[in-house]
């Protein structure tokens, strides 16, 4: 039974006075994810009885095969943001150009605009291991009244709104921030509701888990190289524990609740690395800070790079501040 815990809609409602230019939109917003969190969720558990294992057969902008769970995500999502009108526009990770979406009452009168990735570590779907979704809201920068345009997608992780994921983990959770803090939300998949039940979530200082895939080792820069060397040492409180699971948002997740670091490099093979600064980068670097961690690309802050395309990606390090400034000083000072 949940104690006094309040439900996210309850949360929305009390504190939306947060919100700088409160006019609801942006708590219609985040209610619609809610919503959408909770479709996919009901169909992330039956996978494997439905039909929704396995690729779509084709090929998205990002060059990945897509997964069924990957298009399904995306439909609702976007649904849920279109059919009730509350944003001018969506891009996603599944989906080469953004969307124009009108407003309720006059065209292109809405005022946010939303960057997701539907479904993340879609290559562990199939193997029944936790999968998420990631949300970034900025405020448009076009006028209102016109169509939104690829410049209000491209703002710095800076101008960020509110941005969160959702992990459909051993429980379902909903996770975001508005600026100010951040807070975790559980669902209770017998009432369907969410309950904060992670107030105020920080990031240990310190932490003593690394999460990156070893397997690309020989591609990566020697900072890099190195740093898992020191990661690896028996000296101090190290080796520290190696966790790494393929899905950013249930790695970022463990690192924030126990202390650790996430890094997705730059290799010899992909120089700006895997991840998409839009649709992985910002949002989870937003988050990051506002948790009292760090996020950087090994030399500068993720919110500091002005985007110049709607998938362009970026090296990532990002989770407990003093791991990720060790991290960083082994890349200022490897050649
Ligand atoms: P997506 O499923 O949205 O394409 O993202 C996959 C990303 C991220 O979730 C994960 O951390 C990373 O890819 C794993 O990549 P590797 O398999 O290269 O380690
Ligand atoms: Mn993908
Ligand atoms: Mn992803
Ligand atoms: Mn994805």
């Amino acid at each position: 039974m949940e104690k006094n815990y309040q439900t996210l809609g309850e949360f929305i409602i009390n504190n939306q006075h947060d919100f700088k230019y409160s006019s609801g939109e942006l708590s219609r917003l985040i209610n619609s994810i809610r919503l959408a969190a909770k479709i996919v969720n009901h169909e992330v558990n039956k996978a494997g009885l439905v039909d929704i294992l396995g690729a779509v057969g084709e090929t998205n902008i990002q060059g990945e095969d897509q997964q069924k769970l990957d298009v399904y995500a995306n439909e609702v999502f976007k649904s849920a943001l279109v059919n009730r009108e509350i944003v001018c526009g969506i891009a996603s990770e599944e989906e080469e150009d953004f969307v124009t979406v009108h407003g309720k009452y006059h065209a292109h009168d809405n005022k946010y605009i939303v960057l997701i990735d539907p479904l993340d570590g879609s290559s562990n779907i199939d193997v029944n291991v936790s999968v998420g979704t990631i949300f970034s809201v900025y405020r448009r920068v076009t006028p209102l009244g016109m169509p939104v345009r690829k410049e209000d997608f491209l703002q710095k992780g800076n101008e960020q709104v509110a941005a969160g994921y959702i992990v459909y983990g051993t429980s379902t959770m909903l996770v975001y921030t508005t600026g100010n803090g951040v807070n975790g939300f559980t669902l209770n998949p017998a009432i369907g509701s969410f309950y904060l039940s992670h107030p105020n979530m920080k990031f240990p200082e310190n932490g003593t888990i690394f999460s990156i895939n070893q397997g690309n080792y020989a591609h990566f820069p020697q900072g890099v190289k190195d740093y898992i060397k020191y990661c690896q040492e028996e000296k101090e409180d190290r080796p520290y524990t190696y966790r790494y699971i393929g899905s950013m948002v249930s790695d970022f997740h463990r690192n924030m609740i126990k202390g650790g670091i996430y890094i997705y490099p730059s290799s010899s093979k992909s120089p700006n690395g895997k991840l998409r600064l839009l649709y992985e980068c910002n949002p989870m670097a937003f988050l990051t800070e506002q948790a009292g961690g760090k996020a950087t690309d090994g030399y500068k802050r993720i919110l500091d790079i002005e985007p110049k395309e709607l998938h362009e990606r970026a090296p990532i390090f990002c989770g407990s501040k003093k791991m990720v400034e060790k991290a960083e000083r082994f890349m200022q000072t490897s050649s």
